[in-house]
């Protein structure tokens, strides 16, 4: 696949995955999705690192670590942004094109902004002190049954009351 693909669909389509499989990405799925991360741009014209990690568990213990929210996961992309204003907002446009492209290669994906071992991920990918790590996705083919872990979280995050489309988008 190209690059070309519906973000609408994906948007309509997309939901957190917390459950996936251990199947790891293949090389081609991780080139994609590499390849689509480095034609990224934002309107804040800040430069968005992402980092894929492949997750060794055996080799190096639970170094990339998610306090038991997310279930199995063999990969996981973070995103590193320049500490400069509006560094955030370019991270947010840019990290949410990126999963929306995963979506459309059929991947689950999940925001994480608090549950993760935020020290094990910035060791793991060299991180500089003038980068934010604010947040990392896990990224794998979705289990079909949801953790309990998953449907916890999604309970407390009261995940599957979105708007409708009409009301999101005006
Ligand atoms: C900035 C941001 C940070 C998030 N951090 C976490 C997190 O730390 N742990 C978690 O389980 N989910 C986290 N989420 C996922 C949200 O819980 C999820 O997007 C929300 O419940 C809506 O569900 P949906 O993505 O399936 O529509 C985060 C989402 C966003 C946008």
């Amino acid at each position: 696949m190209a690059h070309q693909f519906s973000v609408q669909q994906s948007i309509r389509q997309r939901h957190s995955v917390r459950s996936i499989t251990a199947q790891p990405l293949s090389p081609a799925e991780l080139a994609r999705l590499k390849r689509y991360s480095q034609s990224l741009v934002n309107p804040f014209g800040i430069p968005v690192s992402f980092h894929f990690l492949q997750h060794k568990p055996a080799a190096e213990g639970e170094r990339l670590g998610t306090y038991g929210v997310i279930k199995g996961a063999a990969a996981f992309v973070a995103a590193t942004v320049p500490q400069q204003p509006a560094a955030l907002e370019a991270l947010g446009y840019s990290l949410e094109q990126l999963l929306l492209y995963a979506t459309a290669l059929g991947l689950g994906s999940c925001w994480l902004g608090g549950t993760f071992d935020r020290s094990g991920f910035a060791a793991a990918i060299n991180l500089t002190e003038t980068e934010f790590l604010p947040v990392i996705s896990p990224l794998g083919h979705p289990r079909t049954k949801r953790s309990p872990a998953d449907k916890l979280a999604r309970w407390l995050a009261k995940s599957d009351q979105r708007l409708p489309w009409d009301r999101l988008f005006f």
